[in-house]
Order: C-alpha cells, then structure tokens, then sequence
C-alpha cells in the first residue's frame, strides 16, 4: 500500500440545520467566510497538503458546488474585458489545473459513513482521507491539519484520525476516541463512540473533520448497519476498523472554528477578517467602537 494519499472525498451534501433558510436551496459547504465558501478553504488545504483527487459527495442541493469548481466562461470574459485582473485571477483559480475533481452523488441522507462508501468506487484501492469542510481548521505556521494528518500516516502506515481536546460539556457534540498509549501529539486508539454524554466519553479527545484511511475502512462501512436513527455512521465504521487494524489519533495544531454553527461561523469570519492585510485594520477598528459604546456589556441590547 502506498503511503502517499492523492484522494480526498468531501461529503457536502449537509444542510446545515443551524441555518436555515439560508440552506435550502445551497449546501452548507457554499456558505462563504468573507469571499471564499468554506468547500474552498477545505479543499485549498487539501491541495496544500499534496491531494490531486477531489472527490466530492453530493446532494440534492449541491449543484452549486459543482459549478464552483468548474469554469465559468461569461464571468470570466466580462471581468477580462473589465481589466479585472485579481477578480479573474480569483474566480479562475477555484482548483490548479493538475487536480481532478469528481462528482459522486449520495442518493439519500444516510449518514456520514454512507456518503465516504458512496465514493468507494472512485477512490478504488488507495489510502483516502475524509475533510468535513464545515469545520475550519487555519493552517499553524503554515501547515495545514491534513498535511499533519497526512505526515503522521506515512510515519505508522495506519489509519490516523485527526482530534483536539473538547470541554466536559461538548462530548455529546463529537465522535469522542478512548487511548491508550500516547507520544506526544499521536496517540493509539482503543475505542472510538459517537457523541457520548460526558459520563459514558472514553476520554476528551474529539474527532474533528479529518480523517486519514487505509482502504479497509469501506470494508468495515460495508454492511454497516444504520444507527437508531437510520444513519450509517463513520465512527461505528471506524470501530469496526480497531478490531482488524490499528488506528491513530493525532492531536493537530491549528485554529478550528465549527462552521456548521452560527457562532463557530460568526467567529471564523471575525477571525479570518482580522488575519486579512485589507480588512485587519477596519476590523480592529469596528471592534474597538462596539467595546467603547457599552454595547457589549448590555444584557439586553436588541439591536
Ligand atoms: C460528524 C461525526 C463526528 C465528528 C463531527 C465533527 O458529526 O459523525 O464523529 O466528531 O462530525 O467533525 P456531525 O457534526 O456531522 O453530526
């Protein structure tokens, strides 16, 4: 098996509960932090991290997804004719021209573990990883959470799932890995359980959008049966996967804001604003006028 992992799938068929309507018509993954939707940043990392197939599983509403990705001629010739430079560069640059993007659709909404075996035939036999483009994970000192992923699989030619310590509280929100041995960042994995309540969570470790597999695991999603709530779930998938192979947990480093919350969202874009070289100045300067102006400390401002 080669160590080097070209394919990443994105499952983006997800509404989004949190924000509807805003998701009826457009898939989560389409809702942008200030000018790039967050299906952009998950599969710039990817690109960065050395992926070349993109497999995208989509559904009913992701149309939008698919024509992101594509080219799109008219706007580009009327930005040319503009003398847009930086407009055409952006809206051309979606993908390099050396990666492949494929479409795969989930027919139904059965569950994460559902839509990654829906893309089994155009993974094939190789090692995948899994990005769920709703968490936003900033690249730390220029190393995205998938390289660090990715290296830390090359390292045990093992399955690595990507976790950052959640608070007591939060178990119930996170796939939640038990441990055993640990090295640092990288820790063995002995038991993995979908959104526990604290007192059933085998440790604080949350799995958190990315994954690294060996092909295996869509053997053990196979015949995977549904959950309580006829979903076919990639943690019980991964279960499975512990008792024929070994499999990894890697603590990464690097900012994440849940983007598939309004607050984790609304957090990302304050952040990512204040990180931006054209925006960090007015930023700062908007926050510092909502501090002064009292506004913040008022218990029932409506405004
Ligand atoms: C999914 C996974 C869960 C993981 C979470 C966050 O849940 O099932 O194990 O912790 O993503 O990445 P969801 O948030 O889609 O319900």
């Amino acid at each position: 098996m080669t160590d080097h992992v070209r394919t990443v799938v994105f499952p983006v068929a997800g509404h989004g509960t949190d924000f509807l309507p805003a998701t009826k018509a457009s898939p989560k993954v389409m809702l942008p932090v200030l000018d790039k939707p967050l299906i952009q940043y998950a599969v710039e990392e990817a690109v960065a991290s050395g992926a070349e197939n993109l497999i995208f599983v989509t559904g009913r509403t992701s149309r939008a997804v698919a024509d992101h990705f594509d080219r799109a001629k008219e706007l580009e010739q009327r930005l040319q004719q503009a003398e847009k430079q930086d407009l055409l560069n952006a809206t051309r640059g979606t993908t390099p021209a050396h990666v492949r993007c494929l479409f795969v659709r989930q027919p139904r909404p059965l569950g994460l573990g559902h839509a990654v075996l829906c893309a089994r035939a155009a993974i094939g036999g190789e090692p995948f990883a899994v990005v769920l483009a709703d968490e936003l994970i900033a690249a730390s000192n220029g190393r995205p959470a998938l390289s660090q992923l990715m290296d830390a699989f090359s390292w045990n030619h093992a399955s690595v799932i990507g976790v950052q310590r959640v608070p007591d509280d939060r178990t119930s929100l996170y796939g939640i890995v038990g441990v055993r041995a640990g090295d640092g960042r990288l820790h063995n994995v002995d038991a993995i359980v979908e959104k526990p309540d604290p007192s059933r969570a085998p440790s604080r470790l949350g799995v958190i959008g990315r994954y690294v597999f060996t092909p295996a695991i869509l053997d053990a999603l196979e015949g995977m049966p549904p959950d309580a709530d006829g979903q076919i779930q990639l943690t019980d998938a991964i279960a499975r996967l512990l008792t024929s192979e070994g499999v990894y947990a890697y603590e990464y480093v690097g900012e994440r804001f849940d983007c598939g919350t309004r607050l984790g969202y609304l957090q990302a874009t304050l952040a990512y604003a204040l990180r931006r070289p054209d925006l960090r100045r007015e930023t700062r300067a908007y926050l510092r006028q909502l501090l002064a102006s009292g506004r913040l400390d008022s218990p029932s401002d409506g405004a």
